[in-house]
């Protein structure tokens, strides 16, 4: 298979293992107690370097001699197992003792086996019902361990666990051998080097307020809706036991309301061993929570509580501050939010019965995840899990991994191809070579991105694509997802599924056509751009009136093809009056879902409406963004409305307060508002483009990212309407000040300077720009 050599050879290389996938003998399948290999060995002599090298079907922990290695979670990771499953490496030397020694690999069911997907059409033992390890110890380069038919196997304390279950585990019980394993048949050359930043603890939050409910159940506070676990330490006698339920939000009366978990159980329990205080945090499982809420049943006493967030993303890499303190927390709240979605792979949310790589989410966020994190390694891996997953006729998967893949639903057709969801594989991309000036995984995805448009012309209507309504048939779409269209009693327009899934369709092919361009293709790069000014043409016939009205005439529609170069130049300027209404008859609200969104203040802002910017922007009633802040959101909602202002729950089984995708509008914030911009000429920030619009409500405005050459920063604050214009460029970068007509009066680190139409250059180190603002009226 063409993309299984692509995703293989990419990856750094990979190591033969001669040792062979084990499985505990004693397992008995999934959802049953858990078991574990181990074996003996001796080490004779002294070694440089000791290295464990391990991998596993289900989720793994490997101890040498009692004592974990490593800190790594949830390892093997998560990828589409039956393309690559990673492998680790560890040092172990210091581990070792002269003589004989121990190692035990633990065993979970994990991604691998336990439940993926909702109530409705739950998947079991997705990629296998066997769990298994393969692993070998190399003293000095020598194999002196493998996992092989002489290992032994035992059962666990863990009686049962699962990525939605959640885990039940009993301290009465010390893992004895019993038993003996099974070799696997086993293709060893899925096994790749793990692709990215493992899964790791966060600093632990420690309890912001506690009381008991009704029942008499501790409930805690940790102040932060995140992904991870509650570590506990608890006293007691043999046999007492404690339950931990989650929760994001409470009810009315301050009680427990994990509805939306919907067939998640994300419940732990705990039996204790009784031999003084004992420390717990489970380990094959992840919740997504804010609360928790304990019970205990007989004789124990909770001694310390601490939630442990979990994330691949472990450093932040950028931030922006403002004097407005529920923007800044609005921040927070989308670093939040990729935190505890990324984990091993980008999901929707990290609570209920879903934690999928949702393909659409991931690709509005993405621009806006590689501004607060270093996501290169994070998202090239997640493209090769959608390569993995690409339909032979070219349609994307609605997320990736995808289960459905290898477990088709009865009668409910083929869950890909949607548009603005299969379109992360040219947005991802393109984003990664912007951020990091990755060309290589242009290269890589350019295949399946060609194949994806080939689906996109097949489906169409001509280049225009007319979706049906209809799940799982070919060109089903979500289009704006999640659109609030106002007063029910007299709703607003809305795009259609038609106008959205074309404005994507032209947005693929004319990126499509810039990557082929950056990697030489250039012959592919003018049969790209002639589709793409054909999907252009019959757009603009299709959807603008005579008199320059876009059909459906919302803030979607207006934003995406203003931000894609989609209105007709002579339909500029009533476009422009158009939009405005549009935002101003709503009341200064968004109008916009998942695809609309990232693309709606950067419009406004560049077409130099930032007054209108401004306004959607810090409108704290709902649909905004401070709306849900105000209402003391850690992270962010998945619906505009996830709590009404009367505090009612809408659709409280449909629901996530843990969702990046409208976190995206920190993309605004950094590119325009901070003014700072990766340049497609010199991508990986060698150049950073600047074109600061000052929003004055905002009072002062400071931003930094962490690029690869290092730090850049850049800040304004205002005197009347002049600006004061701070920038920090590292080392290896420069600066080109883009010529913008609502700037006068520009000085350049005090020199009055003309901007040239290509931009003024600056180089590395620190600027000062001051010029007067006309950008919005200025108070
Ligand atoms: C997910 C989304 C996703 C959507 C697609 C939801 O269940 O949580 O974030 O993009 O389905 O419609």
């Amino acid at each position: 298979m063409l993309e299984r050599t692509l995703s293989v050879a990419a990856s750094r290389s990979a190591r033969l293992f001669s040792a062979e996938m084990i499985s505990p003998r004693c397992d008995q399948g999934q959802g049953t107690q858990a078991s574990f290999v181990a074996s003996d060995f001796v080490v004779d002599g002294s070694f440089e370097e000791v290295k464990l090298y391990i991998s596993a079907q289900g989720l793994y922990r490997a101890f040498v001699n009692g004592q974990r290695v490593g800190e790594d979670l949830l390892t093997p990771g998560w990828t589409c197992y039956d393309d690559r499953i990673a492998y680790q490496e560890y040092d172990i030397g210091h581990m070792l003792k002269a003589g004989s020694n121990r190692i035990e690999i633990w065993l979970g069911d994990g991604w691998f086996r336990s439940q993926m997907m909702w109530v409705a059409e739950p998947i079991f033992n997705c990629w296998g019902d066997r769990i298994g390890a393969i692993a070998e110890v190399c003293a000095d380069g020598k194999i002196v361990l493998q996992t092989g038919s002489d290992w032994r196997s035992g059962l666990l304390p863990v009686m049962k666990s699962g990525i939605y279950w959640g885990e039940d585990y009993d301290a009465r019980i010390s893992p004895a051998c019993s038993d003996g394993v099974e070799i696997l048949s086993f293709d060893k050359s899925l096994l790749v080097p793990h692709e990215s930043e493992a899964v790791r603890e966060l600093e632990p939050l420690q309890p912001v307020a506690r009381w008991n409910d009704e029942a008499s159940r501790e409930i805690v506070d940790f102040g932060q809706n995140a992904a991870g676990y509650v570590r506990i330490t608890v006293d007691g006698e043999r046999g007492a036991s404690i339950s931990i339920r989650h929760s994001e939000v409470l009810g009315p009366a301050r009680d427990f309301d994990n509805r939306n978990y919907r067939s998640a159980r994300a419940k732990v329990t705990y039996i204790l061993s009784g031999s003084g205080p004992e420390t717990y945090a489970p380990m094959f499982t992840f919740m997504g929570f804010r609360y928790a809420r304990f019970k205990i049943t007989g004789n124990a006493t909770l001694r310390s509580v601490e939630m442990v967030p979990i994330s691949s993303v472990s450093k932040t890499a950028g931030g922006v501050t403002t004097d407005i303190e529920v923007v800044n927390r609005l921040v927070k709240n989308t670093i939040w939010s990729q935190r505890s979605n990324f984990i091993e792979i980008p999901t929707d949310c990290p609570q209920r019965d879903e934690r999928m790589g949702w393909t659409g989410d991931a690709q509005v966020f993405a621009n806006t995840a590689c501004w607060l994190a270093d996501c290169q390694r994070f998202f090239r891996k997640y493209l090769r899990d959608v390569i993995a997953d690409q339909r032979p006729n070219g349609a994307i998967a609605h997320f990736s991994p995808d289960p459905t893949r290898l477990h088709p639903i009865p009668g409910r057709g083929d869950w890909a191809g949607s548009t603005g969801w299969g379109d992360c594989i040219t947005v991802i991309p393109w984003q990664l070579y912007l951020h990091y000036g990755d060309s290589d995984i242009l290269h890589e995805a350019f295949p399946a991105i060609t194949r994806w448009l080939d689906y996109l012309w097949r489906i169409s209507d001509g280049p225009i694509i007319r979706p049906t309504s209809v799940w799982g048939a070919a060109g089903f779409t979500f289009g704006d997802w999640l659109q609030p269209v106002g007063d029910s009693r007299k709703p607003r327009p809305t795009i259609s599924d038609d106008c959205a899934a074309t404005l994507y369709h032209f947005i693929s092919t004319e990126l499509a056509a810039r990557i082929a361009r950056v990697i030489g293709r250039e012959d592919e790069a003018a049969h790209l751009g002639s589709r793409a000014d054909e999907i252009k043409r019959a757009f603009q016939a299709e959807y603008f009136s005579a008199s320059g009205r876009i059909a459906h005439n919302d803030m979607t529609s207006w934003a995406l093809a203003f931000e894609h170069g989609l209105v007709p130049e002579r339909h500029r300027e009533t476009g422009k009056a158009y939009f405005r209404r549009v935002v101003e008859s709503a009341g200064g609200v968004i109008g916009t879902g998942f695809i609309g969104t990232p693309a709606l203040l950067p419009a406004l802002t560049k077409l130099g409406m930032g007054d209108l910017a401004e306004r959607l922007f810090l409108n704290r009633n709902v649909p905004g963004w401070l709306y849900q802040v105000e209402r003391g959101a850690t992270s962010i909602w998945e619906r505009w409305d996830s709590i009404g202002p009367d505090g009612a729950i809408h659709s409280p089984e449909m629901n996530s307060y843990n969702h990046y995708a409208y976190g995206a509008v920190c993309q605004w914030l950094f590119e325009q508002v901070g003014g700072i911009s990766p340049s497609p000429d010199h991508p990986g920030f060698e150049e950073v483009l600047i074109d600061p619009h000052v929003m004055p409500a905002l009072g002062r405005m400071s931003s930094w990212h962490e690029c690869r050459l290092g730090r850049i920063e850049a800040s304004w604050t205002l005197i009347g309407s002049r600006v004061s214009y701070t920038l920090h460029l590292p080392f290896g970068s420069r600066g080109r000040l883009l010529p913008n007509p609502n700037r006068s009066h520009v000085t350049a680190d005090g020199q009055t300077v003309e901007i040239p139409k290509e931009g003024l250059l600056l180089g590395a180190g620190d600027h000062l720009i001051e010029f007067i603002n006309h950008d919005i009226a200025l108070v």
